[in-house]
């Protein structure tokens, strides 16, 4: 459930009408609605209750600081996965101690500036990052908690460029070697043991998956305290998928997911920290775009729209569906036809959607991409030299521009030339 829906026959962000910030801020332009991201983390947290728990915002779909700030004030933790996303978080004034850090290749620079502000651990990726932490905190007099991620070897069953579960995967150590590792974490002088941390993919949409690698999670907790562990945290990352096409998915919702952790989970009396970012994100924010020309190709309509793929690289990259509906309500009996809906880029990968049933759009009418708020702007690029496109937020009847979009001039600007030119 969102916050974008049709009033009066006009697309609205709350109470706010879609044509209203097309004006003021021009398109291409990414919405974002403050309800429905406040809605969707209060999902997880009461799905999660009363088990202990941290709901970590997954940064890398959504990494506005405006975003951030609205879902820290609420009390989420976020996970990152470089001090990049940790800076951004720190400047929406979320605190070091709900921050963990993830991610394969952390460097020594970054380790450093995280234990020097602040971190609620470091989920280990391989042995020698975890040697790097450990000599890291030595040289700074500190100790880092860190979890260690293991790879369950599950098959998640989404899109193979976005599972990392398993042993083929480059993500965590294999749950079949954790003891041995958690030996040397022990020995090692910079490290405090805190949990477990698991993460098998993205966009799932069966919970089967996820049980099976938490099945395995809760027998490792066991023989890792055998050993002599303080397992006290289970970060069981993020991948709950949403339903990009409102006609035939119905991916599992929060409620049934925190059910199944507790009944998988909820014995071993350890906090909770889960990494969600596409179903907090992804159905809070649209794109909405202008058209700009209806082009009649041989056999097929192009509708050629002002935003594309370095805007929205989610079709071109994953062949991912996006639902795109116009701003403007048609009328249900009203004439509709298939199109090819492409951006300005000048390569075919340049293409939203082939063959979509639209509504008989025209020039200078504005569209809106659903479900685009997560993995949208902050895979944007600038390629053809186009700048980013803003970013707006919505509260009830007001809205605020929280990126702005550059002028041409600040993006050439960026370019220097060398002394000899
Ligand atoms: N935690 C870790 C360690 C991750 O690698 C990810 C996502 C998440 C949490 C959040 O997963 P989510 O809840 O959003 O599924 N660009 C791709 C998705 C890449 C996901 C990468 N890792 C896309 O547009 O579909």
């Amino acid at each position: 459930m969102d916050h974008f829906l049709y009033s009066g026959g006009v697309l609205h962000a709350e109470g706010v009408a879609i044509p209203e910030i097309a004006a003021a801020v021009g398109t291409p332009f990414y919405v974002y609605s403050t309800a429905t991201l406040t809605r969707h983390f209060t999902l997880f947290t009461e799905a999660l209750s009363p088990l202990p728990h941290l709901v970590c915002f997954a940064i890398k779909s959504l990494s506005n600081v405006a975003v951030l700030k609205t879902l820290g004030d609420l009390g989420a933790g976020m996970d990152v996965v470089s001090i990049g996303e940790y800076l951004r978080a720190r400047a929406a004034g979320v605190p070091g101690g709900r921050i963990v850090f993830s991610g394969v290749g952390k460097t020594r620079e970054e380790i450093r500036i995280a234990l020097e502000g602040g971190i609620r651990q470091f989920n280990v990726e391989s042995e020698p990052e975890m040697r790097a932490i450990s000599e890291v905190a030595v040289s700074l007099g500190v100790i880092a908690p860190v979890a260690v991620r293991v790879n369950p070897d599950v098959d998640a069953r989404t899109h193979a460029k976005i599972a990392t579960g398993k042993s083929e995967n480059k993500f965590g150590i294999p749950i079949a070697r954790a003891r041995e590792v958690y030996a040397e974490a022990a020995r090692l002088p910079g490290l405090e043991i805190v949990g477990i941390d698991v993460h098998i993919g993205s966009q799932l949409t069966d919970l089967a998956p996820f049980e099976a690698a938490f099945a395995k999670v809760a027998e490792l907790t066991g023989a890792l305290r055998a050993d002599g562990h303080d397992i006290r945290r289970l970060d069981l990352g993020g991948g709950l998928g949403i339903p990009y096409s409102r006609s035939n998915e119905a991916p599992p919702l929060p409620v049934e997911y925190g059910a199944m952790v507790k009944r998988r989970l909820g014995h071993l009396g350890c906090e909770i920290e889960i990494e969600p970012g596409r179903l907090i994100s992804g159905n809070s924010g649209i794109l909405v775009s202008k058209v700009i020309y209806v082009k009649n190709g041989e056999g097929r309509d192009f509708l050629i729209l002002d935003a594309a793929m370095n805007d929205l690289v989610r079709p071109s990259m994953y062949d991912a569906h996006h639902d795109i509906i116009p701003v403007i309500e048609s009328a249900p009996a009203a004439p509709s036809q298939p199109f090819d809906v492409v951006g300005p880029v000048c390569e075919t990968g340049d293409t939203f959607a082939k063959a979509r049933e639209l509504p008989l759009l025209a020039a200078d009418d504005l569209v809106a991409f659903r479900s685009a708020g997560a993995y949208g702007a902050v895979m944007a690029s600038e390629y053809n030299s186009r700048p980013l496109i803003p970013e707006v937020l919505v509260k009830g009847d007001q809205f605020a521009i929280i990126r702005e979009r550059p002028t041409y001039e600040e993006m050439i600007a960026r370019d220097k030339l060398p002394p000899w030119a």
